[in-house]
């Protein structure tokens, strides 16, 4: 039998059943039944409790799932915690085991079935030591409506535009990197995007970023930008192809002027903007562009995604099918966010080989959370499970609004109030007798 001291149980119902058990014991009683031990354990948690506080069943246990046996000794687990998403558990694991030992799809689906809940995720906090998050609550089930944010000040770095799972703001840097954001139809790619703009909002209203829009799904998602919200917005091949292009020319002249200037780090200025080059779907280009076309958009991406960055050109590309035909450059893309998927193929595509094993599970996404994604950054390994905010039609008219920057204004500068509009200037002007 493990220690109950070991136990440390948050929650107070959680925390009331354990510490009665330990009364108990303390008290040489005998130990508590089953029922006694669980009760006030939220019931989907009961068969995970009752086993990680019975050795019996771990000496079942561990053996039954290839992480333990009586010749080569068992894991310890050294503490369990109620938490907002279920259950965590920590556990000494044995010489000779990694965190692949653990971590990998199978032993986590077996950890779920024998823990009866819908999933386990394992991560290491430290070496020797693994984290079995028993997880019967998805923190992320309820939409987050963008308006909750509008008081924040912008760090282009560290844009807000959705929740973690934990509950903290989901941040992204737009600055100094580039965003690929994949996901099926109706996954949220929509809501992603427009988070950012929100979040960029002021910055736009200052004159700090300039909003460069090609939306090839012909114009509907983002139209409310148009003349207003947007430095370019273009929804036909040509446009695109040439809004890229002049983009890219920029980028190069600008390159080249900061080489001679001897500036090595871009900051953003009225009068030197960051641009952001963001393109929904660029799939969708091919459908009445042609081959030409899309092979030069591509690289014309590709020279803003490899050259960009440090001077201040920054790239979001949204897209539903992220094969590497559609989307050749995907290792450029330094901030990787993907929505739901049909397969666990696409979820590979967009995170890589191992990413089922490392944590990102867009295949497992329901349909009913869009903007629900998980987020791979350079630099980092682990992924991050997150909500985009839900932006409503509602909310785009207030973002157009608020954040437009002022149009130029065209109105009379000098003072016409002397001026009569029936004097055509034919009249001779009478000569004083
Ligand atoms: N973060 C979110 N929270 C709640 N609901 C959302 C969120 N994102 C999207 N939705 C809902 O899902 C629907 C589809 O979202 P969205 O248009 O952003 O998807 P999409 O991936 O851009 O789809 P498509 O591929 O068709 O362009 C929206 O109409 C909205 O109602
Ligand atoms: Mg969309």
């Amino acid at each position: 039998m493990i220690s109950p001291d070991l136990l440390l149980m948050g929650g107070s119902a959680a925390v009331s059943a354990f510490t009665l058990w330990r009364w108990r014991r303390l008290d040489g009683g005998t130990t508590p039944a089953v029922a006694e031990e669980t009760a006030g354990v939220p019931v989907e948690l009961g068969p995970a409790v009752s086993i990680v506080t019975d050795s019996a069943q771990l000496a079942v246990m561990w053996p039954a799932l290839g992480l333990g046996s009586w010749e080569t000794g068992f894991p310890t687990i050294t503490a369990a915690t109620l938490t907002e998403a279920g259950m965590l558990v920590e556990v000494q694991i044995l010489g000779g085991q990694s965190l692949q030992h653990w971590a990998n799809d199978a032993t986590r689906e077996v950890l779920a079935a024998y823990f009866a809940v819908p999933e386990v995720r394992v991560t290491s906090p430290h070496p020797g030591f693994v984290h079995l998050e028993l997880r019967t609550v998805d923190t992320l089930a309820e939409s987050v409506p963008v308006t909750s944010l509008l008081a924040y000040g912008v760090d282009l770095e560290a844009v807000p535009v959705g929740v973690t799972e934990d509950h903290d703001v989901w941040r992204l840097r737009v600055m100094y990197s580039h965003i690929l954001i994949a996901g099926a139809t109706n996954s949220g790619k929509g809501s992603v995007l427009w988070s950012i703009v929100n979040g960029l909002g002021p910055a736009i209203k200052a004159g700090l970023v300039d909003i460069l829009l090609g939306d090839p799904k012909g114009g509907m998602e983002f139209g409310a930008g148009e003349d207003r919200l947007w430095t370019d917005f273009q929804w036909t091949a040509t446009g695109i192809i040439t809004m890229l292009t002049s983009a890219e020319a920029e980028m190069q002249e600008r390159a080249a002027r900061f080489k001679a200037a001897g500036i090595r780090k871009f900051t953003p200025s009225a009068d030197e903007p960051l641009k952001v080059v963001i393109i929904d779907e660029y799939a969708a280009l091919s459908a009445f562009a042609t081959r030409e076309q899309v092979t030069e958009g591509l690289r014309l991406i590709g020279l803003l995604l490899t050259q960009g960055r440090a001077v201040g050109y920054s790239v979001i590309v949204a897209i539903q099918d992220p094969s590497k035909d559609n989307m050749p450059n995907r290792q450029l893309f330094s901030t990787r966010i993907g929505l739901r998927f049909d397969e666990s193929g696409q979820t590979s595509m967009v995170h890589g080989k191992e990413a089922a094993d490392r944590g990102s599970r867009c295949h497992m996404i329901s349909e009913a959370t869009p903007g629900v994604a998980y987020v791979g950054q350079d630099g980092t390994k682990d992924f991050r499970r997150v909500r985009a905010f839900w932006v409503s039609d509602t909310d785009i008219d207030r973002i157009v609004d608020t954040y437009s920057p002022a149009l130029p204004d065209l109105s009379p500068q000098a003072d016409y109030s002397g001026f009569d509009p029936d004097d055509l200037g034919d009249e001779p002007t009478p000569v004083a007798a």
